[in-house]
């Protein structure tokens, strides 16, 4: 399965990463960064230093937007200064791919296009790049088989304001446009990732596993701990972004329903909301899976088995 990840690292975008790169049912034909957690200069650095440590330099690493389309800039809480906690990974001694994110996104989805093999572009971040390309190039929507974006949240409530998400909200805009461009998207809100509590008994499964980057993984995932029992139900930190990959690996693990979901634009108190109309009150189309079951045990015997091959 041919994929573009477009990603802010991040810690949960590293693991993602990681996951994605460790496992041989996927070809990541390049990694899009884009500002998100940190400014655009610090994801695109961690995004090189992320697929170096995976043992793939030849996987491009690509600088993106610098910021949202519209409105205020948003930064992450819980990935540290530099992005990836306080592990500095060391530098990539890969050479910069050239080319700016919305470019390479734009490349390779009009060339699927052409070719009649679209491919899935997973989301780990804001939605600015993707946006930006599809207002530059429409056509390449023909180029996209599937969106699956971490984004969003229902029932849930968001975790930047009581209804937003942060990809969302820190551009969304951005998130409106993709929802509206035709393609299905598969949304991993967070009803779905806070079912994916790295708590302190699956970190220990981890590190008893051994393996090159093991010890470094679990020290990335143990800065990241949000630790929110109150919120969460137990201890431990929500891996938001391993899920859109673990999905494309093993949708068995997961649960969803269709809806059309739409990004409230103009709300006082809920702006960057994600709306889901699940029961067809709207009479509009569904244009998304929204994904709310998570197998978890499933779900991190996968990721610990695949980050721990290597
Ligand atoms: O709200 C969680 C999302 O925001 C994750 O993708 C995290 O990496 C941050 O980008
Ligand atoms: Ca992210």
């Amino acid at each position: 399965m041919r994929i573009l990840i477009d990603c802010d690292p991040g810690v949960d975008d590293a693991i993602a990463l990681l996951l994605a790169l460790a496992s041989p049912e996927l070809e990541v034909l390049a990694v899009t960064t884009v500002a998100g957690n940190v400014p655009a200069e610090r994801t695109f650095e961690n995004g090189r230093r992320v697929v170096a440590l995976a043992g793939r330099p030849e996987v491009p690493v690509h600088r993106g937007c610098e910021g949202p389309l519209l409105g205020p800039v948003l930064r992450g809480k819980y990935s540290g200064e530099g992005g990836l906690g306080g592990s500095l990974l060391p530098e990539s001694a890969a050479p910069v791919a050239a080319g700016h994110s919305v470019d390479v996104l734009i490349a390779h989805l009009l060339a699927a296009a052409e070719a009649g093999a679209p491919i899935t572009v997973c989301t780990l971040g804001p939605l600015t790049n993707l946006a930006v390309a599809l207002a530059r190039e429409p056509g390449i929507v023909r180029g996209m088989d599937r969106i699956v974006a971490m984004a969003g949240a229902f029932a849930a409530g968001g975790n930047r304001t009581p209804s937003a998400e942060f990809n969302v909200l820190a551009d969304a805009h951005a998130a409106e446009m993709v929802l509206r461009c035709g393609v299905p998207v598969v949304l991993a809100p967070l009803d779905l990732t806070f079912q994916a509590l790295a708590t302190p008994a699956r970190v220990a499964d981890l590190r008893a596993r051994g393996g090159r980057i093991t010890s470094l993984a679990a020290d990335l995932i143990t800065f990241y701990d949000r630790n929110d029992p109150a919120r969460y139900g137990e201890p431990g930190g929500p891996l938001h972004d391993p899920t859109v990959i673990a999905y494309l690996l093993r949708p068995e693990l997961f649960g969803g329903r269709p809806a059309h979901v739409a990004v409230e634009l103009t709300g006082q108190h809920s702006f960057g909301q994600t709306v889901g109309d699940f029961f067809g009150t709207t009479g509009k189309p569904h244009n998304a899976t929204v994904l709310n079951r998570l197998d978890a045990p499933g779900f991190f015997d996968l990721l610990w088995e695949r980050l721990t091959r290597s």
